[in-house]
């Protein structure tokens, strides 16, 4: 966090526009980091996101929009921090939103990119990654995107071929750090496996989905469970 200030503090009246919003978690974290900001503005495809978003954030300086990354309706050089927090895995065309990114971004600014990783993992850190893409998995079947986290060089990859921006920074974000995992959480992750198995239900391939449920649960009954690291990765001019 201690890094993510430093970066918060270097702007001033800052301009910050979330993207892939969701229901509004990186924003939580960013502007409790630092107050000086000017405005914010989160985005998502789902209005029902949206509406989360409205309810949930009472600062006028914060506002949310229903809107597509791979094209934004604001003009050229609107927004100093730009970020996409746990979203690239979840984009159509990591390219074209780059490009529309760098659009958006005033001289001086940076993107920001938080991103779950899929390597250098600890065994419990692997129950997340594995439940991460079992729900992947189910949300393709159902048509979404949503595709397995990246590794770390995949992520530094895409960000370096597919902008005309240079790396700044990258570093390891660390969400929490947990020692044991007690019988009511294990209760409650297992739900959300059932939830998340529930959705396919009625496909052809449910046999296969209720295995593979099995089989993470196992998992988690042998090795626990706790968030998977995240990477952060600053670019700009
Ligand atoms: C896993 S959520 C991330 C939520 C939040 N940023 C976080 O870190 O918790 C990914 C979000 O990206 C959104 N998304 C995917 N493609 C998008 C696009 N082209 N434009 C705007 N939002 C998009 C999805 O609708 C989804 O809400």
């Amino acid at each position: 966090m201690r890094k993510l200030r430093r970066l918060m503090k270097s702007f001033e009246d800052t301009r910050i526009l979330d993207i892939g919003t969701g229901n509004g978690n990186f924003i939580r974290i960013l502007t409790s980091l630092d107050d000086g900001f000017k405005s914010v503005v989160g985005i998502d495809l789902l209005s029902g996101a949206i509406k989360v978003c409205k309810s949930g954030f009472n600062d006028e300086r914060i506002k949310f929009m229903k809107m597509d990354a791979l094209k934004m309706d604001f003009e050229d050089n609107s927004f100093d921090i730009i970020s996409l927090s746990n979203s690239l895995h979840h984009l159509d065309d990591i390219s074209a939103t780059l490009k529309e990114m760098e659009r958006v971004l005033a001289p001086g600014g940076v993107l920001l990119f938080c991103e779950m990783r899929s390597n250098n993992l600890t065994k419990k850190q692997k129950s997340h990654l594995k439940m991460h893409h079992y729900a992947a998995e189910i949300d393709r079947e159902r048509g979404s995107v949503h595709y397995e986290t990246f590794t770390d060089k995949e992520i530094l990859n895409h960000l370096t071929e597919k902008s005309s921006l240079d790396i700044k920074d990258v570093w390891e974000f660390v969400v929490t750090d947990k020692e044991e995992i007690t019988p009511k959480e294990i209760e409650w992750l297992f739900e959300t496996i059932d939830r998340v198995q529930e959705r396919v239900e009625g496909s052809e391939k449910r046999e296969y989905f209720r295995k593979k449920a099995d089989k993470i649960k196992n998992y988690i009954r042998k090795y626990g469970f706790d968030s998977a690291t995240q990477l952060i990765v600053v670019i700009g001019k």
